[in-house]
């Protein structure tokens, strides 16, 4: 993907102010790191945005507001009752290109995946509909807490961009994982959001497949796999901030993203008609599900019980929808394959990408740590029918989602220069 003259200027630490003084507020909330907002508070003023300081009233006892209203584009801002007319926070919400939070304490990120709009700064990332980037900074006991975890979850299904946290010295001579990420990632994390408004599937419609089918036994019992539909969710909301009409077909238990349309299904069978029923009106299928590959041949009307004996399972095959897709597909619709494998994925792959007909197929290898199911991370190799080979190191499914969305566009437009749905 082009990348812009914004993020050109960051990734350079900038060097010199970028031209447009796109909006950034800056939220800085109370954790020890909170004096570190002020380095990056610099260097995105001199890279040319125009940076609104908001604090909230813990942070003020950790850094002094004069430093960042001194160095930041306005004075800084506390409170939803003083100054900027009657309704700061939308007011703040509307302005912002971006919302930038260094650091995020454990309290914030909690009432923000809750949606607790707890004063200036909790309302305006509640009101705001710009791309909001959270820094978490906090004790390695904190930062592990499952409550925690939960939470961020929540916020990059919504489409939340996290920088996660770096190991480290820590404060109170601790020493562990919780410190607040680099200036360098913070500001490459913002880069990353604002490519991210790029509409670049706008006028599209995508399908998305996720989650890992079940098959029933019988009333109470089900064939099922590993997968969570993590990765087919982010998909999902990726798509569709990037402009894109998205359906998602999903056998996750997850819950639905916000911008698609959501199809709830459980079998293979039910997912092979509903991704086939809609998948002609598409100019992008990505079938990220783990469809169960056998299925009962008989499903129990009533629960079996054990008094019946061990009952012997005679399995027969579901249906490919992947290989039905590829041979039904209209001229520009780009497919794409996912294959969970373990052992040589790049061979398997590039042999399911062929015996399947698609555009591109994104192999991880299941196996390796943090890259398997039920995972908020990803490692993954995109291999293109042209012979293209994109590898995406270990990074949150959000961003492997992006990665995956950027390889459909250079597709499109190296068949397409304009490429749009026939609605
Ligand atoms: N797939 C599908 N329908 C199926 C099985 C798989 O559409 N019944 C799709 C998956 O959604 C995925 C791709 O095919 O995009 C590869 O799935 P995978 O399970 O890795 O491969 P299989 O073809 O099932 O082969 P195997 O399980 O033998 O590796």
């Amino acid at each position: 993907m082009a990348t812009s003259p914004r993020a050109d200027t960051i990734a350079q630490g900038g060097d010199g102010p970028a031209p447009s003084g796109e909006c950034i507020i800056l939220g800085v909330t109370g954790g020890i790191a909170a004096y570190k907002a002020v380095g990056v508070c610099r260097r995105l003023v001199s890279a040319g945005f125009h940076v609104v300081p908001v604090m909230t009233a813990t942070a003020t006892r950790f850094l002094g507001e004069a430093t960042l209203s001194a160095l930041a584009s306005e004075p800084v801002r506390k409170s939803l009752f003083e100054g900027a007319g009657p309704i700061v926070h939308t007011t703040l919400g509307r302005r912002a290109d971006l919302v930038l939070v260094v650091p995020a304490t454990a309290r914030f990120i909690a009432c923000y995946a809750n949606g607790i709009a707890d004063g200036l700064l909790l309302s305006t990332v509640l009101a705001t509909r710009a791309p909001v980037v959270v820094c978490p900074a906090m004790h390695t006991e904190m930062w592990e807490h499952p409550a925690l975890r939960h939470n961020l979850e929540l916020l990059v299904e919504r489409g939340v961009l996290v920088v996660p946290p770096e190991e480290g010295p820590l404060a109170g001579g601790d020493q562990g994982a919780g410190r607040l990420a680099s200036p360098e990632n913070i500001l490459d994390g913002v880069t990353r959001a604002l490519r991210r408004r790029e509409l670049d599937l706008s006028g599209l419609r995508v399908l998305v497949s996720a989650g890992g089918t079940r098959e029933p036994i019988d009333p109470v019992r089900v064939i099922t796999n590993r997968s969570s539909g993590k990765q087919g969710h982010a998909l999902a909301v990726a798509a569709a901030e990037r402009g894109a009409e998205v359906v998602l077909v999903t056998a996750a238990s997850l819950p639905g993203p916000t911008g698609a349309s959501v199809v709830r299904v459980e079998t293979a069978a039910q997912m092979e008609q509903a991704v086939l029923e809609r998948a002609a009106g598409c100019d992008v299928v990505v079938m990220a599900a783990a469809v169960a590959d056998f299925r009962p041949k008989v499903t129990a009307s009533s629960k079996i019980s054990k008094s019946e004996g061990t009952p012997e399972l005679v399995l027969e095959p579901t249906p490919d929808i992947l290989a039905e897709l590829s041979r039904r597909r209209g001229n520009g619709q780009v497919l794409v394959g996912f294959a969970a494998e373990t052992g040589d994925v790049a061979v398997r792959a590039k042999a399911k990408l062929q015996a399947k007909a698609v555009d591109l197929m994104v192999a991880n290898d299941v196996s390796a740590p943090g890259a398997g199911f039920d995972c908020d991370t990803n490692a993954v190799t995109i291999t293109g029918a042209d012979g293209s080979v994109v590898e995406v190191p270990l990074a949150s499914k959000r961003e492997v989602a992006d990665a995956v969305l950027d390889s459909v566009v250079a597709l499109l437009r190296r068949d397409n220069p304009l490429p749009r749905s026939t609605k």
